[in-house]
């Protein structure tokens, strides 16, 4: 059985996805705990709803990211975490917290990197003429929104889109690979080569979906 400890800072939509995929498909796992940076990140009252125990470590409290890194790995280690996923959580991590889990830390971002890392990913999408767009699961590394991609979905830039309804698609898709991506590393599914993810069954690790 492996411990998963989620991270949010918001609404915690593909969280919810990833506890209702879990006990639907009885994986090998359990959620350990969701654990925000802010008291009012909705996604806490879900998971608290579904009896999972939940924590809030206020980043304003800290005087620096290194210490409010260094709560933060304490609270998460407390729970014996196999696997860290990063589900909306928007801090930027220290060098020291990434290695501290490296290998066992999944994130997901909202475009199909190495393309528009950090914020507005759909406006900056659709303002550079992209007719692709989509979701990118992926270990993280120090170096943010970067990291071996584990899955990614596509969805098609349609011509009257804005941010909002192109991140809806896209968010539709997220729900589907991220609880899949975690699965995988739950049952060891998957292989790292240099930067290189690969699923040990070569089952397809690209969504498309529309
Ligand atoms: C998701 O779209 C996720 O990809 C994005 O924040 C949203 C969180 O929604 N993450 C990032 O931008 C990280 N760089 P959720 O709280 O409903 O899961």
């Amino acid at each position: 059985m492996k411990n998963i400890v989620i991270l949010i800072s918001g609404r915690g939509s593909n969280m919810e996805a990833i506890v209702d995929t879990c006990a639907s498909e009885q994986w090998p796992a359990r959620i350990a705990a969701v654990i925000s940076n802010k008291a009012s990140a909705g996604g806490l009252q879900f998971a608290a709803s579904r009896g999972i125990p939940t924590a809030v470590v206020d980043h304003k409290a800290f005087d620096t990211r290194e210490a409010f890194d260094a709560e933060l790995a304490r609270v998460i280690d407390g729970y014996q975490p196999d696997l860290v996923v990063l589900a909306g959580f928007m801090r930027i991590l220290t060098e020291g917290f990434v290695r501290h889990f490296e290998g066992r830390m999944l994130n997901i971002h909202p475009s199909l990197l190495p393309a528009f890392p950090g914020l507005h990913t759909h406006q900056r999408a659709i303002e550079a003429g992209c007719k692709l767009a989509g979701a990118t699961v992926h270990f993280v590394t120090p170096d943010l929104d970067h990291g071996p991609i584990v899955a990614q979905a596509a969805v098609p830039v349609l011509a009257n889109d804005t941010e909002t309804s192109l991140s809806a698609r896209v968010l539709k898709q997220e729900h589907v690979i991220y609880p899949r991506a975690v699965r995988w590393f739950v049952e060891d599914a998957l292989t790292l080569d240099q930067n290189r993810v690969m699923h040990k069954q070569g089952t397809t690790q690209l969504l498309i979906g529309d």
